[in-house]
């Protein structure tokens, strides 16, 4: 019965979800409307729903869809900019409380929504069912955290006046932000980020990745229905080059961005290459390279169960994603040799498919990349999986290093590297993984009391996770994101993401 697999993968609180399956309809790719999710025009069409002037071109590369074809990217850029700017006094002027309720409706219409989004999520960005679901839940997780954190920390604060004059603290909207989105969570970080500076009284343009922008259109689409006024957050899809039109222009009072750590240094030299341009604030998430530490006293088959979660979960497509197993000397043959029988057991296929545990990677660039490393270090895999001969699917590999060192980049998809250290060596590990400059997540898998403490001492990352996975950090309760090469925070879900969207302004009165 699929609602029961899907009820069981998403778990019971999601008893009747249909299977995106169904919405496509028999052939796995018409929807109950008769609409060809197969086709990328659809991406088009979603488009211009949302944003009606647009000329789109049926069957677009998802990157260019909506543009217009005969304006560059800059002009673009330029329109979205002056109706966002247009939009701002009035959005500014609404009382933080009911921006704060119309995002909270926007969660509500989320969760209403909650199968047709599954079902671009799978489609549009190959995300598992229970990705997908996660995906929904994170995205209305988001606007009911910022919509409760706004209303509770962005009234004005009255300070103290030594000589009987009267201050105030206000913290007030910027202007306009810009949102730049990955694919990898094209729901719930594309909306987070955009959520975030609406409801600080920001206005927004907002640039989802190019694989996905009918997910983000439909996403947008529901905001304005939930009361965001249309000009105040205006949809630019497209890749690379919209993006970067969007980063020189200089109207631009802050950055959201979420994505390669390439890719943030580019806008930060963009934002600052201008020596007339105001200084804004950039907020950066980016990648990791995310090492998993093993001691000798760890329960071996809670650390397989979290290895293959945290490694391939999501065909490794999360920054969260675990990248370095490091495992002691003197227990690393009999973890692999587990891990490696844990392995044999994952099901690679239609992410559709609620039995399957790892689906495919996004695109064919994404494909080619990773199979092209994987290839190249033959020689040293430990241990890697059958998958379906047809589709992007990367197989799940496990990959010998020579030492700690030797990993220097993140491999984004379903490829786990392993190197072993010494007894005693605790300290001189995790100082080793600091040492490549990234900071996102770790694990530490032990059941010593001052390992943990230790590498709790040690660790420059955002998030550490200690005997469990290191994936899927909850809004609220694991305020997610980096430092060093990995991000500039503020935590995504944390009570301190909020105050960087907004500019405190302190009125001193004589009374
Ligand atoms: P990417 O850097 O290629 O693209 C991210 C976004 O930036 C896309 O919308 C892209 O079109 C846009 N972009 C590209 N060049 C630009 C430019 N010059 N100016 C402005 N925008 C530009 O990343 P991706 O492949 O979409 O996402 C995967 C990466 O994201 C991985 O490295 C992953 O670790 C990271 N990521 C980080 C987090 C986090 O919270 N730390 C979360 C998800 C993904
Ligand atoms: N927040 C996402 C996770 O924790 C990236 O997996």
């Amino acid at each position: 019965d699929p609602v029961a697999k899907i009820a069981a993968v998403g778990g019971a609180r999601h008893p009747s979800i249909p299977l995106p399956r169904d919405l496509f309809g028999p052939d796995g790719h018409r929807n109950s409307e008769g609409l060809d999710l197969s086709d990328r025009g659809v991406l088009a069409r979603t488009v211009a729903v949302v944003n009606a002037p647009l000329d789109v071109r049926p069957g677009a590369d998802p990157g260019t869809a909506g543009r217009r074809t005969d304006k560059t990217d800059r002009q673009i850029v330029g329109e979205a900019v002056s109706r966002t700017r247009a939009a701002l006094p009035a959005w500014a002027a609404t009382p933080v409380d009911e921006r704060a309720a119309t995002i909270e409706r926007l969660a509500d219409l989320l969760e209403e929504d909650r199968d047709r989004l599954m079902a671009i999520c799978v489609q549009e960005a190959r995300k598992s069912i229970p990705d997908a679901i996660g995906e929904v839940r994170e995205a209305a997780d988001f606007c009911r955290y910022y919509a409760r954190q706004a209303r509770q920390g962005l009234q004005p604060i009255e300070l103290p006046g030594p000589t009987g004059e009267r201050n105030t603290l206000h913290l007030d909207g910027r202007g306009v932000w810009a949102t730049i989105a990955p694919w990898n969570f094209p729901l719930a970080i594309f909306l987070g980020q955009t959520v975030a500076a609406l409801v600080t009284g920001n206005t927004v343009v907002a640039k989802p990745a190019p694989q996905t922008p009918a997910i983000a259109a439909r996403a947008v689409e529901l905001a304005h229905k939930a009361g965001v006024p249309s000009d105040a957050l205006v949809l630019v899809p497209g890749g690379p080059e919209i993006g970067q039109a969007l980063m020189e222009d200089v109207r631009i009072a802050g950055v959201a961005f979420t994505g390669s750590t390439g890719t943030a240094k580019r806008i930060a030299r963009t934002l600052l290459a201008d020596d007339e341009r105001p200084i804004v604030p950039l907020i950066a998430e980016t990648g990791g390279i995310n090492a998993m530490i093993v001691d000798s006293t760890a329960l071996p088959e809670q650390v397989v169960a979290d290895v293959i979660t945290s490694a391939f979960r999501s065909a490794g497509q999360r920054c969260s994603a675990l990248r370095l197993l490091l495992v002691q000397e003197d227990v690393a043959e009999g973890v692999l040799a587990m891990l490696a029988g844990a392995m044999d057991t994952l099901r690679v296929g239609d992410p559709g498919d609620p039995a399957n545990d790892v689906g495919p990677v996004v695109d064919r660039a994404a494909y080619d990349r990773l199979m092209t490393f994987r290839e190249s270090v033959r020689d040293r895999w430990v241990k890697t999986v059958d998958v379906p001969a047809e589709g992007l699917f990367v197989p799940p590999t496990l990959i010998r290093l020579g030492g700690i060192d030797d990993l220097k980049q993140e491999w984004f998809g379903p490829l786990l590297h392993v190197a072993t250290w010494k007894a005693g060596e605790l300290s001189e590990t995790v100082r080793r993984v600091n040492a490549k400059g990234f900071g996102l997540t770790m694990g530490l898998h032990s059941r010593i009391a001052r390992a943990g403490e230790v590498v709790e001492a040690e660790a420059r990352v955002g998030n550490l996770y200690v005997n469990r996975s290191m994936i899927g950090a909850v809004v609220g309760s694991q305020p997610f994101g980096g430092e060093g090469l990995s991000g500039t925070g503020p935590k995504a879900g944390g009570p301190h993401y909020l105050y960087r969207f907004v500019a405190e302004r302190a009125v001193s009165v004589d009374t």
